[in-house]
């Protein structure tokens, strides 16, 4: 089968599916306070899920991704994760999680073939931290990221989402805990996804000042590791256990080295997380249960298409109107 290659040249080689738009936590970066859901028949079904995936491991995508909302909120999450983690020719199957379910899941996650896992963590004061997802319990994130490390998973990342004011002030003990536990960590640029009830311009903290708060504590040393994704990587000269990563999706544009593509939790094959281009793959695979031909032919004439980068405006006015619960970072 031929591989995916979009109207830029780039090779998709990484897919990143959201399992579900659900969640057990409200973060202010990514859901209004209210939320509505989408109803069950609208959300594709584990199988399908599982069909889309093999697709386009067919046909060279080497790493997937689980998110979601929160993909451990999805039940039979830990069965789609073996039966995904056997498809032939994949290399790697992630997940990024909230942890708050993480030391009920850890094992299974892991006996299931789970490689990798990112897990979100914006501030280890436990206030701050229910403020910021508006009902998280820090201690049990904390409690699943041990799990995750007793389970056996290596080179888990922390993802933290760096705002002016509300946890800026923290990203040296976030870094000290990444450090301490022998965890990476990768501080991201907030992107205006969705109208979450709140301005945003004012609180983007650039990845060069994140840089300059470690770099006042650290000896940095430049890296030209990847992940197979947008972050930058950098070592710390005292810490090699810790590799520091920054997604800057206002500062550092990525685009021209994209390689995924994302399948919302209602079946829309989006092709670039800064623009409402989608396919609706759901419609598809329902109106042709059997025969992969349609779909084959439908992703690779949106591939065509896919922008060839987004443009987040500064001031973090909201262009895309998707929340990022739908699409999973
Ligand atoms: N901007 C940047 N990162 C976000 N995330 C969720 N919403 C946003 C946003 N608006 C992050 C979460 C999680 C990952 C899936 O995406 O913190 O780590
Ligand atoms: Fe849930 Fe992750 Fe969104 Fe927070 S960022 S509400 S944990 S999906």
């Amino acid at each position: 089968m031929s591989e995916w290659i979009d109207g830029q040249g780039r090779r998709i080689d990484y897919l990143r599916l959201s399992v579900t738009d659900r969640c057990d936590f409200r973060c202010v970066y990514c859901m209004a306070e209210q939320m509505r859901f989408l109803p069950r028949q609208q959300v594709l079904s584990l199988e399908e899920i599982e069909r889309v995936a093999r697709l386009f491991v067919a046909g060279g995508v080497g790493k997937l991704r689980l998110t979601g909302g929160e993909p451990l909120v999805r039940p039979g999450i830990v069965d789609l994760c073996a039966r995904l983690a056997a498809l032939p020719g994949l290399r790697e199957l992630c997940m990024t999680s909230n942890g708050a379910q993480l030391a009920r899941h850890a094992r299974g996650l892991h006996a299931a073939g789970l490689a990798r896992l990112n897990i979100s963590l914006d501030s280890l004061d436990p206030a701050r931290f229910r403020a910021i997802t508006r009902n998280g319990e820090l201690r049990q994130v904390l409690a699943g990221i041990d799990a995750a490390q007793a389970a056996g998973f290596a080179r888990i990342r922390l993802n933290c989402v760096v705002m002016k004011g509300r946890n800026d002030d923290e990203v040296p003990a976030l870094l000290d805990y990444a450090i301490e536990h022998g965890l990476d960590i990768a501080f991201i640029e907030e992107m205006p996804l969705g109208q979450v009830g709140r301005a945003r311009g004012e609180s983007v903290c650039s990845s060069d000042a994140v840089r300059a708060i470690i770099a006042a504590r650290h000896e940095l040393l430049d890296s030209t590791e990847h992940s197979g994704g947008p972050a930058r990587y950098l070592r710390l000269a005292r810490h090699p256990g810790t590799r520091v990563g920054f997604i800057s999706p206002h500062t550092h544009n990525f685009c021209a080295s994209c390689n995924r593509l994302r399948l919302s939790a209602d079946g829309r094959l989006l092709l670039c997380l800064g623009h409402e281009h989608a396919l609706d793959l759901r419609a598809l695979l329902r109106r042709h249960p059997l025969h992969d031909q349609p779909l084959l032919d439908a992703i690779h004439g949106a591939l065509r298409d896919k922008p060839a980068r987004h443009v987040f405006s500064p001031h973090g006015e909201v262009q895309v109107l998707r929340f990022m619960n739908m699409s999973g970072g």
